[in-house]
């Protein structure tokens, strides 16, 4: 089985509105109503598990009645940080995961994430353990350890951006996310991050522009204009 998990419990803070970002309506929807239709709408994917903070579970509920969502089997509460949030989803989906099952975990705030990504994410799990959806880069990019001056020039020919879907073994990452939480080693900014600190070799399938991260005001913006 292939298990999506939506990861919709923060707070917005860098984007600053009094709702968090993924709540935000556009067109009529929420935010989380876009990427949780991608998910529901790919023929891979068999259940999706959605994540988010405990004053929104009931309104997430809501959307999965009012949209007709039926993959969606669980609406977890979150935790302080993303990797906690991931690690509250991965314990709910360990009680109905089974061995080869596959997780892909992806940002609420990736709204615009396409069918071909989702597709070559899980076509890349036939052959690997660890995936990242990345983008390449196109602008010339610079070290700066001042912020001020350049201090050196990156190839962009080696340089990609990590995006999600970020997509795993399941029994792999549970084990990872367990054994960090252990070690109270929990800030780690994404799930592909965590793997490679722990020797794991991470396969890149590529992404696109489009799957950007809704972060501040000028992404909705960006994504309100696409849609
Ligand atoms: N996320 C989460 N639980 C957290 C923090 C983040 O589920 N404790 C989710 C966010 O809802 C988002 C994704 O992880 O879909 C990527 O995080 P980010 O873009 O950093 O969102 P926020 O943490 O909400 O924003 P900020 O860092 O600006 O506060
Ligand atoms: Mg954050």
């Amino acid at each position: 089985m292939n298990f999506a998990l939506i990861v919709a419990a923060g707070k917005g803070l860098r984007f600053g509105d009094e709702i968090p970002k993924q709540f935000l309506m556009c067109k009529n929807h929420p935010i989380l109503y876009y990427t949780i239709k991608a998910f529901e709408e790919n023929s891979f994917i068999d259940q999706i598990i959605v994540v988010t903070s405990s004053d929104y579970i009931d309104l997430v509920k809501s959307y999965v009645s009012k949209y007709s969502l039926k993959k969606v089997n669980k609406i977890v509460e979150g935790g302080s940080t993303r990797q906690l949030s991931v690690f509250n989803g991965l314990k709910e989906i360990k009680s109905i995961a089974g061995k080869g099952d596959n997780v892909l975990i992806h940002d609420a705030a990736r709204p615009l994430v396409s069918q071909e990504i989702i597709n070559k994410n899980i076509g890349a799990l036939k052959e690997n353990k660890c995936v990242c959806t990345v983008q390449s880069d196109s602008d010339t990019t610079y070290l700066s350890k001042d912020k001020k001056t350049v201090e050196s020039i990156i190839n962009r020919e080696e340089l990609f951006l990590a995006q999600t879907p970020q997509s795993f073994d399941f029994e792999c990452i549970y084990k990872l996310h367990f054994e960090a939480y252990q070690n109270s080693d929990i800030e780690n900014t994404d799930d592909a991050s965590l793997a490679f600190k722990n020797g794991y070799k991470i396969f890149l399938v590529e992404g696109n522009k489009y799957n950007f991260k809704i972060t501040k005001k000028e992404d909705f913006v960006l994504f309100e204009a696409l849609i």
